[in-house]
Formats: structure tokens, sequence, C-alpha cells
């Protein structure tokens, strides 16, 4: 009985640590501490876990701690040594193992028959069908981030028919499965895994380019559903508890990235579009994109009343969070007026841009979002783009043609001039050219985007 109490006791605790985690993770001054309390909520989570009394599990603590041990151990390596810029990559492989535990956690209940209820099967084959979805579709996703498929978009002919086909094949197996209940045959049971793994590869491989991070949360919802659904198997409420605040964050998280992206999620996950295959990634023609020096940016920056600057993933890829910082409060310490314009799908992840600034400093009302941050740009004088492209790129408001047409973006050029720091003519995310470059009011600043922020400081401090 006391056992009981405090295990309970352990749940409601750790529960309370995942839901004000959340809480203070919504912002970056108390992130880090929200971090710590929702970790402390998964050790209360774990311990009372593991004291519960479960049937057959006393036999069991080899493995169980076995499995924290190499778990704890490869999580803390990775980790540690995962550049900011693979953070995206890491977050999916993470996500996709989550998935992985749903899909072995349900197949031993499917194997071993311990609750042979239709409520215990179904929710066991639920718990199976969204865990591989996820576990397969967070793989590639990784894959994609991480550069390691050919496309960010991979499209078979008809691919839209064979999602469907797979689809409706993977459920009407499920439904069969349901229907012959605790005798399920092996092999089928063995059939439906496959077909909602294969479904998962086959679910995220169309969707690339601009569109990947609609698809990145939505498979974080998936993960946190079905760890919820193994909660249910288990009768584990905070497992139960953690699965649906994953699933819920994920679900607002995907909806925000379609409004992000002015689409709706249907759009999305039948559309297919939004990558690679853009039309004009090389095809300049004639149109030549003006270059400034160095010196002539520091010069202009310094002698102007406000100034936006619009980091996209290559401050990220540069790590030069911190270098422009100080070209921040130099300009500031000179009466320019600095801002930061966030565009939501910046970078590689959702909140990529906050995290990097938050870690130089950048106090956080300096941040504009992307709303705030189109109605001051009429007003500003420079906008210094650091890195950024898909996000900065007009045909996303003037050519219907584009793969990234309807996306609201940064209206960079409505500013008095346009700087872009970047390394060369490359496309951004979206593998698309990015008129913006030939601009009237642009001049380009090529090189490594740390490299020139430096130069542009030592320039400031002479002036
Ligand atoms: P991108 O459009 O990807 O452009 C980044 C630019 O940074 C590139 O054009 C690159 O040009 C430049 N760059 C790379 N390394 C650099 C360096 N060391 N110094 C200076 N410049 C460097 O970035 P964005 O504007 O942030 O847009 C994000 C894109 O990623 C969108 O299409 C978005 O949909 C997609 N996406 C976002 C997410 C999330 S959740 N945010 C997830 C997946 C995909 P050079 O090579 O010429 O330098």
């Amino acid at each position: 009985m006391a056992i009981d109490f405090f295990i309970n006791l352990a749940y409601l605790l750790g529960a309370v640590g995942f839901v004000w985690g959340l809480r203070l993770l919504s912002s970056p001054d108390t992130a880090r501490r929200g971090n710590i309390y929702a970790g402390v909520g998964m050790g209360l989570a774990i311990i009372a876990a593991l004291v519960a009394p479960l049937e057959g599990a006393n036999n069991n603590y080899g493995w169980i701690i076995g499995g924290i041990a190499v778990g704890a151990i490869a999580g803390g390596i990775s980790a540690r040594r995962i550049q900011m810029t693979a953070m995206p990559q890491m977050v999916s492989i993470f996500n996709g193992l989550g998935g992985a535990c749903a899909v072995v956690l349900a197949m031993v209940e499917l194997v071993n028959m311990s609750n042979p209820t239709a409520g215990g099967i179904g929710i066991a084959l639920l718990t199976l069908l969204i865990g591989g979805v996820a576990f397969t579709g967070s793989l590639l996703a990784f894959a994609k981030l991480q550069g390691l498929v050919w496309d960010s978009t991979i499209t078979l002919p008809k691919h839209n028919i064979i999602n469907m086909v797979l689809l409706v094949g993977t459920l009407v197996v499920g439904v069969m499965l349901y229907l012959q209940g605790a005798d399920m045959s092996l092999g089928l049971l063995l059939t439906f895994m496959g077909l909602t793994l294969v479904y998962g590869f086959s679910f995220v491989a169309p969707i690339g380019g601009a569109d990947m991070p609609v698809v990145i949360s939505l498979l974080n919802s998936f993960t946190g559903l079905s760890a919820a659904a193994a909660g249910l198997i288990y009768g584990n409420q905070l497992m139960l508890v953690g699965g649906i605040l994953v699933g819920a964050s994920g679900t607002i998280l995907t909806v925000l990235m379609c409004e992000a992206m002015n689409r709706s999620l249907l759009n999305v996950l039948i559309g297919g579009f939004g990558g690679g295959g853009g039309s004009a990634a090389k095809g300049t023609g004639d149109q030549v994109a003006k270059e400034v020096t160095v010196n002539d940016a520091a010069i202009q920056l310094y002698y102007s009343q406000s100034v936006m600057i619009v980091p996209g993933y290559g401050l990220a890829v540069a790590q030069a969070q911190k270098v422009c910082k100080e070209v921040d409060d130099l300009l500031e310490a000179n009466g320019v007026d600095v801002k930061y314009a966030i565009h939501p799908v910046a970078g590689r992840m959702p909140g990529h841009m906050n995290v990097l600034l938050a870690e130089a400093d950048v106090p956080y009302p300096k941040l504009l979002d992307l709303d705030d941050a189109n109605d001051a740009i009429p007003n500003t004088d420079i906008v210094v783009i650091v890195g950024a492209n898909d996000v900065v790129n007009p045909s996303a408001l003037d050519d219907p043609g584009s793969p990234i047409y309807g996306m609201p973006v940064l209206n960079v050029w409505e500013a008095k001039h346009v700087i872009v720091l970047k390394r060369s003519m490359s496309p951004g995310y979206a593998g698309i050219q990015n008129p913006l470059f030939f601009h009237d009011k642009n001049r380009m600043l090529f090189g490594d985007a740390k490299d020139s922020l430096s130069k542009v400081v030592s320039e400031l401090k002479n002036l």
C-alpha cells in the first residue's frame, strides 16, 4: 500500500515537473531551468517505474539497468559532442528512437498478449502503427537533414497513389489483426509492422525543401502520441501524461509551422512539393549581383539610424552569433537602433535562431517576429542578411511557379538598403535561386559570415 502511495506521488511530481518545465521552456531566460525540472520529472518517472510492482520485472533488473546505462552513455556523449548545426538531425534521430521504443513495446505486448481484451489489442496495434511511422519517417528526416540523400524530395511516379494504397493496406491489415484478437497470426503481425515501417519512409519521402519543418513537427507529435498509447498499454499514467504533452506540443507546432508556410497540413502532406526541383537554381542569366566591400559595408552601417539583422541557417553554420552581437554592440554604441527579424522557419529547427541569439546574449526584446519585422522594415535603413536565403526570397510572393510560392517571407527589399552575407550564389534549402540577390537595393558581401562580420567589427572599431 505504502509503496503504491509513493509511486503515485512520484508520478504526480514527475508530471508536475514536465508541465512546469515545459512552461519555463517558453522563454530563453528560464529555458535552462525548465530543462532541469523536466529532467528531474523524468528521473522520478524512471525510479517510480523501477520500483513499481510489475509482474516478472524483478527478474529483468539487469536488462533494465543495462539499457539505462547504454542509453545514458550514448545520449550523454552525443549531446556533448553534437555541433549546434547538427542539432536538428539529433532531435530527429532521438524522435525516431522514441518511435522505435513504441514499436518494440507494442510488439512485446501483442506477442505476449498480457491484456487480450479488445481495448488492449486495439491500443497496442495503434501504438505499433504510429510508432512505426514515426520511427522510419524520422530516420529519413534525419538522413535528409544530414544531407545523406541525394535530394530532399524523393518522389516515385504516382507517389500520392502509392502512399494512399500503402496507408489503406496497412489499415486493412491492422483491422484484420484486431478481428483475429488474441489468436492473431504472427506472420500477419510482422506484415503489419513491416507495412508501418515502409509507410513511414514513403510518407516522408516526397516532403522536403521548405516543407521539412512541418514534417519534423508532425513526426514529433506522432512519437508523443505513440508514447501516450504505450502508457495506456502499461497503465502508466506518467508515460501517458508525457506522451500527451509531446503529442499536443508537436501538434501545436505543426499548426504554427503550417501557418508560417501559409499551407494547410493536407496540402503539405499530399502536395509533396517544396524543394529540390526548383527551376532556376543556377539560371542566373545575364543578371549580375553587385558586391560591397567590407569597408563600405561598415561605413554604411556606422552612419545609419536603424539596422535589421536577418539571421538564417548560415549564421548557425558559421557560428557567427557572438560576432554578430559584437557588431550590434558597436552600432548601438554609435546610436544605431539594431533589431533582429526572426522568420519562424529560419534555420533547420523551430526556434533555431532564438537559441543561437540567446547563446550570444542578444536581449529578447530585440527579436521581432515575422509580422512585426515586416512592419518595421520599410523604415529601416539597412537590412543585413546573415546566412538567410529562402526566408527572404521574393519569389514566395510574386512567382506562382516557385516551390515556395505562398510562404510568407521577410520583405527585406522594402528597406532602403540590403546587404547579404553568404559565401557564394548557392541556393538555400529549397534549392531555388533568389532574385533578391540581383535587386537594385542589394549588395553581396561574399565570405563565411563569421569571417565577414569579424572584418566588419575591425572596420567599425577604426571609424
Ligand atoms: P537557407 O535558405 O537554407 O539558406 C542558408 C544560406 O546560408 C545558404 O544559401 C548558404 O549560402 C548560406 N551559408 C551557409 N553557410 C554559410 C556560412 N558559413 N557563412 C555564410 N553563409 C552561409 O536558410 P534560411 O533562410 O534560414 O531558410 C531555412 C530553410 O530551411 C527554409 O527553406 C526552411 O523551410 C528549411 N527548413 C527549416 C526547418 C526549420 S524547422 N526551421 C527545418 C528543415 C528545413 P552559401 O552556401 O552561398 O554560403
